[in-house]
């Protein structure tokens, strides 16, 4: 039996036999599907990981690899066949090595990103990733999936910040490529083919990742925006006037403000508005001047009439009531109802015209759906999120959301924008992908795809659908 020989290879702890709590590995976050696994295999060494692989590359069979399970593109559970593993990372937890002077962390890949920020602050650094559901999300996980997050506008994204990775490739062979070397030209990246390859590729174990100085003086304000017009400006002399301090520029609509405020019961700093952005400068220097700076930008804005109120938090208390008016964005519209999430990204100056355009177009269509983006202003990306409220005795509509999804992509490339800027393609965005990228650019992902995984045992269906190999 199958499922005899994978228990012979990570014992008794590292297959989940309750089905009550494998049903948790089989099914997504946000509770869009639920698939069926031959076993769900949590390996404790990468060893036990090769031998996986070797076992399942000799018998063809599919692998989806998974983090913490907090993936938004159904691109971490199994299909319904029955026929494909799971295999958590979640006991592969150690933190090999963090390096206050080279400013570098080796870890394995199911550490949180929230250990990883908090082995960083121990030795007086920071680990500069962070997005809401960085407490369960891991670090194998965040890189497969380029994650990004509402620090990215300072420090990038997850491949930004990936120096070295360890890889189990499909055939079980181990890839040790955890340099951690801020510089390395050494022939092809191989490490940036697996940073956003969503475990099609092979499983990564280990990574290194960069660190940077730790902020030793924050200031946060929660703003207030007239329209959309004054989005850009309002970024544009943020961007100036921060001098390289931004660590955050995070857009929330009104109706986004509104529906995290009812469902979660938090309350407003400004006074009610169609548009809000949450600002947060940091520096490495305790008296780097961030409040005088804060101060002057808002009271430019002001003046400009690209805000039309704002307040500074006074405490970390303060702050953090207003980043979680950000964060529960993803948690308040699960709530709310049915939600389409289009994580889309603009060129930063034409975010206005986006704002305009899928809200007149979606709501001229759509009369009973909310409207209700959020994202991250200063890299353009857009949570074009649409609600429907629940309606009894209907069904989730697939026809709806092709609907809905075609008209803010559609807006969003003719804009020069894409329709994936962090959340990755997982299963619900390939046809997305094959129908919009050209077929040069779908082959070499093939080729890519063919040279790595030849038997497709890597998370099948996801990014690209599968291809039928045909017995020689
Ligand atoms: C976030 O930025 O909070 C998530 O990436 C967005 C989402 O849930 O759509
Ligand atoms: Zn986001």
């Amino acid at each position: 039996m199958l499922v005899q020989r994978f228990a012979s290879i990570v014992g008794s702890a590292g297959i989940v036999a309750d089905a009550d709590v494998a049903r948790g590995y089989r099914a997504d976050w946000r509770g869009l599907f639920e698939g069926e696994a031959l076993c769900v295999l949590r390996p404790g060494t990468v060893e036990q990981v090769s031998q996986i692989l070797k076992l399942c590359h000799a018998e063809r069979i599919g692998v989806v690899p998974q983090g913490g399970n907090t993936n938004l593109t159904v691109g971490a559970v199994p299909d319904r066949t029955g026929q494909q593993i799971v295999l958590s990372t979640s006991r592969l937890r150690r933190i090999r090595d963090v390096d206050a002077v080279d400013m570098t962390i080796v870890a394995e890949a199911g550490v949180t990103i929230a250990e990883l920020q908090a082995a960083a602050i121990d030795v007086d650094t920071l680990f500069p990733l962070s997005f809401a559901a960085e407490g369960s999300a891991t670090l194998g996980g965040a890189i497969s999936t380029n994650a990004g997050g509402t620090a990215a506008v300072r420090y990038g994204s997850t491949r930004d910040l990936l120096l070295g990775l360890e890889v189990v490739l499909p055939d079980g062979r181990v890839w040790n490529g955890l340099r951690r070397l801020h510089k390395d030209n050494a022939g092809y990246a191989l490490r940036h083919l697996f940073a956003g390859a969503e475990g099609t590729l092979g499983v990564i174990t280990a990574a290194a990742m960069k660190l940077a100085p730790l902020p030793r003086a924050r200031e946060v304000a929660f703003c207030a925006l007239p329209s959309e017009d004054a989005v850009g400006d309002f970024w544009m002399l943020l961007r100036a006037a921060g001098e390289g301090a931004v660590r955050a520029a995070e857009y929330i609509s009104g109706t986004s403000l509104d529906l995290v405020v009812y469902e979660l019961g938090l309350r407003a700093p400004v006074h009610a508005s169609p548009h809000y952005v949450l600002v947060e400068l940091t520096s490495a220097r305790a008296e780097a001047g961030l409040r005088d700076r804060l101060e002057g930008f808002l009271a430019e804005a002001l003046e400009q009439g690209l805000a039309t109120d704002a307040v500074i938090a006074q405490n970390e208390q303060q702050a953090a009531s207003f980043w979680r008016l950000r964060e529960d964005q993803t948690e308040a519209q699960k709530r709310a109802g049915l939600n389409f999430k289009h994580d889309v990204a603009v060129p930063v100056s034409k975010v206005g015209e986006l704002l305009v355009k899928c809200r007149a177009a979606l709501e001229a269509r759509f009369p009973d759906v909310l409207v209700a983006p959020f994202g991250h202003l200063g890299d353009g990306n857009i949570h074009m999120n649409i609600i429907r409220p629940p309606m009894p005795g209907r069904d989730t509509l697939p026809d709806l959301e092709a609907h809905i999804g075609a008209i803010v992509y559609e807006i969003a490339a003719a804009l020069g924008g894409t329709f994936s800027a962090e959340h990755g393609i997982g299963t619900i965005k390939v046809k997305q992908l094959e129908t919009t990228r050209s077929a040069v650019e779908l082959d070499m992902m093939r080729v890519i795809k063919d040279a790595f995984d030849g038997q497709c045992i890597m998370n099948p269906g996801k990014v690209l659908s599968i291809v039928e190999v045909l017995p020689i």
